[in-house]
């Protein structure tokens, strides 16, 4: 943390900053140094020196119903009076049970589904590749260039006991994945003609993968995000996922769709796949499902989900009620308030405030997204592309100087996102555009 930024934090924020520097591990990396203390329904952050932020974060597309929502709060403290925790190893509870049929539910196709539930997005995929590798008996995996599915991988080959957990699996202890190119329109060499055009390319892509590197017959399922979203905001065309589902089909290889960012209503329908019309198998969520506390869910197909053995998967907190209580008042919140359909508005305001931006900033290379997931990218110039992180980090640090946090994304560090709350007032929205705005006009003259 620089000089510069230290000083604009109050004296309770340099003490903090302070235990931060001596206790808390340097690998754990955050955009901003700001201590925050508290929030204020739906977007509002206070620090432990009282200055207040305009929350264009989210905690990283967490709080989508937004912070402090008072049904959410009540129905977690209702929870919270019953019991705190179970432990759905050891007995059943109600609010487990609801979860999984109102996730059914939402669900996209008509093919019955169900669910397990843990306690992150990276559980979530792992779990997610744990079940489609023992429904298909096939270990390999394709995910994709760019994208970002989590931070463990090895804690089950290192459980030092076979059985039950681990035998399902064994065969597939090596990893075993596999990356295609995912279709970053404004990063194609050669531009394609159109969206369709570059859709058949990359699908080829992964035909040639296929045909060249691992036969399909030992696929057992194709991971992507349908927007990546550490990748920076990137939108596939519609027809590569299209052709994804198809390949999956002929081939009887599951689709997994990582929905942990682009899931509950953030780019205006429940799931970010159901832009493109395709059903996938199986699907993994964490982020906003848990309305704020840690929850992650595998959501599959029943026929998919039921082949894998009894006490293959699980965990100690997974499905905790307190995060299964909130998160169905979460669902039935954005339902009855249409917030899904909110994420499309927000998504147009701050989109045309971004074009805008961009037609008198040449440094603004690309304007895309889908929904309340909205991002541009900075390039040094247009031809060249080349990315632009400093600028980024520049106008991060002017942000939050002036009272809005905003995080980044992007291969190369070099996109602003937007993942603000979908209760977010239009005067909020209206002021932390206005703060990024002069944020990225400051920075770049
Ligand atoms: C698409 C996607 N998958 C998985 C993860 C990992 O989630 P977690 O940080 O909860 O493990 C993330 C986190 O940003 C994500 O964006």
């Amino acid at each position: 943390v620089s000089e510069m930024r230290k000083e604009i934090l109050g004296p309770r924020g340099q003490e903090l900053l302070r235990l931060k520097e001596q206790y808390a591990a340097p690998s754990f990396f955050h955009v901003t140094p700001v201590v925050m203390d508290r929030a204020e329904y739906p977007a509002t952050l206070i620090d432990v020196d009282g200055n207040r932020y305009v929350d264009f974060a989210a905690g990283i597309g967490v709080m989508n119903i937004g912070n402090q929502h008072p049904e959410v709060l009540e129905a977690a403290k209702e929870q919270l009076e019953k019991a705190t925790h179970f432990g759905f190893h050891v007995v059943l509870y109600e609010p487990y049970l609801r979860l999984a049929e109102a996730l059914d539910q939402i669900y996209p196709g008509d093919e019955p589904t169900k669910s397990i539930f843990v306690n992150s997005g990276a559980e979530a995929v792992e779990n997610a590749i744990k079940v489609a590798r023992a429904a298909t008996g096939r270990e390999y995996i394709i995910a994709f260039s760019g994208s970002f599915h989590g931070r463990t991988a090895i804690a089950l080959q290192a459980t030092g006991k076979t059985k039950p957990s681990r035998l399902p699996f064994m065969r597939s202890a090596a990893p075993n994945i596999l990356h295609a190119p995912y279709p970053y329109r404004y990063r194609e060499p050669v531009p394609f003609a159109d969206d369709d055009a570059a859709g058949e390319y990359y699908l080829g892509q992964v035909r040639h993968l296929l045909d060249t590197v691992i036969a399909p017959e030992l696929v057992a399922g194709i991971l992507i995000e349908p927007i990546q979203g550490e990748g920076g905001f990137i939108v596939p065309p519609t027809n590569f996922v299209q052709g994804l589902r198809q390949l999956c089909d002929q081939f009887g290889i599951l689709l997994i769709s990582d929905e942990v960012q682009t899931g509950m209503g953030r780019t205006g329908r429940w799931f970010g796949i159901e832009h493109h019309g395709v059903v996938p198998d199986l699907i993994a969520m964490s982020k906003a499902l848990g309305a704020g506390w840690p929850l992650g869910a595998v959501t599959g197909k029943a026929r998919i989900m039921d082949a894998v053995p009894g006490y293959a998967v699980g965990s100690t907190f997974g499905g905790h009620p307190v995060a299964c209580a909130a998160s169905l008042k979460m669902l039935a919140v954005m339902r009855r308030d249409g917030l899904p359909d909110r994420a499309n508005s927000i998504g147009e305001t701050i989109s045309a405030r971004f074009r805008s931006i961009q037609a008198s900033c040449p440094q603004v290379g690309d304007v895309r997204g889908r929904g309340a997931m909205q991002a541009i990218e900075l390039v040094k110039d247009r031809t060249s592309k080349e990315p632009y992180p400093e600028a980024v980090n520049d106008i991060m640090d002017e942000c939050y100087r002036n009272g809005l946090i905003m995080i980044k994304a992007g291969l190369y560090g070099n996109v602003i996102r937007t993942l603000v709350p979908l209760t977010i007032g239009e005067a909020d929205l209206k002021k932390g555009l206005d703060i990024l705005e002069a944020s990225i006009k400051k920075v770049l003259g």
